[in-house]
């Protein structure tokens, strides 16, 4: 018989959730960025046309407020998941990379300031949030491989984890 998949919390999917889809889209734009204004790191052939400092500030500013929650999340009511040190090296990640971007002020790179403290702690954590995110999506699917991976995209809400008890389970301690 096929083991079942693994039931998740529905506040966890959703903060995950989220967080796993801007991201991604941080770390894209954020690479546009970097491209389109910081020659000395990466040139690409062409620039992208657009107010990419724009369109990141807005996907880190969607981010922010989700990753905080999160991270109450984890530490509170995830703790024993971040015994995995994969799992906790992917949550450090999103505090540096979002932390940083807090530090951030949007005109620098337009005025050309490419020596403030927080932009290359920003560079930093971008690198290293890279890194553990792979390492984390890795560990997931040797533990439990792609049923694991999936349980946490799964839509299925059981009745006593409702939003309803979502601010109870954020105020537990386990
Ligand atoms: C996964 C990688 C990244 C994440 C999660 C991330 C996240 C963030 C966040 C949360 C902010 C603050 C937005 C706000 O003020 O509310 C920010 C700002 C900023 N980040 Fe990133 N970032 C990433 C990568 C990068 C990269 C590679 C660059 C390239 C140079 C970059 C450049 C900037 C700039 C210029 C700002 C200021 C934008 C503004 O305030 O409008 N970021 N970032
Ligand atoms: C930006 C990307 C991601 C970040 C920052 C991230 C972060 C985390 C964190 C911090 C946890 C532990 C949560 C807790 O302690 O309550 C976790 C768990 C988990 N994540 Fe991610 N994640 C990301 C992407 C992904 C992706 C793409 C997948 C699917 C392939 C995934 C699958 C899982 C699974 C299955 C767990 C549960 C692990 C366990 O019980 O040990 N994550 N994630």
């Amino acid at each position: 018989m096929a083991r079942p998949i693994p039931y998740q919390p529905s506040l966890l999917r959703l903060l995950h959730g989220i967080t796993a889809i801007l991201v991604p889209l941080a770390w894209l734009s954020g690479l546009v960025v970097l491209a389109n204004h910081d020659g000395r790191w990466l040139r690409l052939p062409l620039t992208v046309p657009g107010e990419w400092i724009d369109i990141h500030g807005t996907v880190g500013a969607l981010l922010w407020p989700v990753a905080l929650l999160f991270v109450v999340y984890a530490i509170r009511v995830g703790r024993v998941r971040l015994r995995q040190a994969a799992n906790a090296a992917a949550l450090l990640g999103l505090v540096l990379a979002v932390g940083s971007g807090k530090l951030m002020q949007e005109d620098w790179l337009r005025t050309g300031q490419l020596d403030h403290l927080p932009y290359h702690l920003h560079l930093v954590a971008w690198m290293l949030i890279t890194g553990a995110v792979i390492w984390h999506v890795c560990s997931v699917l040797r533990r439990g491989g792609v049923r694991f991976a999936a349980s946490m995209g799964q839509l299925h809400v059981r009745d006593n984890d409702g939003p309803r008890h979502w601010a109870t389970q954020l105020l537990q301690r386990r």
